[in-house]
């Protein structure tokens, strides 16, 4: 792992975003996580596109996960938090037809995941994460398989009442079961960037670079991917403890 702990998560995102920018081809398959840790990224990637100096218009964009029972025009569903990032307005140049997420709203749940399994084939090129407080990384909640694929997964209290933010504070109106990529699915990407701000994610972030791996911190398997970047602030950082290691970019 690449671990780089900035001042700030404005900083952090603008490294995460130039390097994306850096990779970009046509052709290009990029994994997109949800959450709020990203939304600095594609800020700053749609800053770009308007400024003329990318475009995702050859990409395709894959998401993490999705959850299981909204409704198809649902605003949290994830599909559509992502389309109001990166397509909507012309916002990166990405498509509608080229942004790909998990069918919730299936009948059959565990089709629409196997489905999904085989359209991400051998992987993407680069894949986003953020990191869940538990340790989780796309769905993938602690005690499951270091080697799943897409499945459909049960959601966790813990994740969510952290989710319930974006359904009114109402943990009620939060679905129990989701679709994910699989830990063994997100391992396929060429690279991997995951982000992660603030205190609350300080433990998580301390069992995924230095604890052993385990499925109890399902980030730990992040361990044995050749190249994975890591960015941090100071803040989600506080609890590592090898600290020459890593590289303190300043503000
Ligand atoms: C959510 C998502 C993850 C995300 C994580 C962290 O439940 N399924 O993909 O990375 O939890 O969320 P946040 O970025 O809002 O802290």
């Amino acid at each position: 792992m690449q671990v780089e702990i900035h001042p700030t998560p404005e900083s952090g995102s603008a490294r995460a975003a130039e390097q994306i920018r850096g990779r970009l081809v046509e052709g290009f398959r990029l994994g997109v996580a949800t959450g709020s840790t990203p939304l600095a990224v594609y800020a700053q990637l749609r800053d770009a596109h308007r400024r003329g100096e990318l475009t995702l218009a050859g990409a395709t964009a894959w998401a993490l996960d999705e959850y299981v029972g909204l409704p198809r025009d649902h605003p949290q569903a994830y599909r559509n938090v992502l389309h109001a990032e990166l397509v909507a307005d012309d916002a990166t140049g990405l498509s509608d037809a080229r942004l790909h997420a998990p069918d919730g709203a299936h009948h059959d749940p565990r089709a629409a995941a196997r489905e999904y399994e085989q359209a991400i084939g051998t992987g993407v090129d680069l894949q986003i994460l953020g990191l869940g407080a538990n340790g989780h990384i796309g769905f993938n909640e602690p005690i499951g398989s270091l080697r799943s694929q897409t499945h459909v997964g049960r959601l966790t209290p813990r994740t969510r009442q952290d989710n319930s933010r974006f359904f009114d504070d109402d943990i009620d109106q939060v679905p129990r079961e989701c679709i994910t990529q699989g830990l063994a699915t997100i391992m396929r990407a060429h690279e991997i960037v995951l982000l992660a701000w603030g205190e609350h994610k300080a433990e998580a972030v301390a069992q995924m670079v230095e604890g052993p791996i385990s499925a109890r911190w399902p980030a730990t398997v992040l361990q044995q991917h050749p190249r994975v970047w890591v960015y941090l602030d100071t803040a989600s950082a506080r609890d590592l403890t090898l600290t020459e290691l890593y590289h303190h970019a300043s503000a």
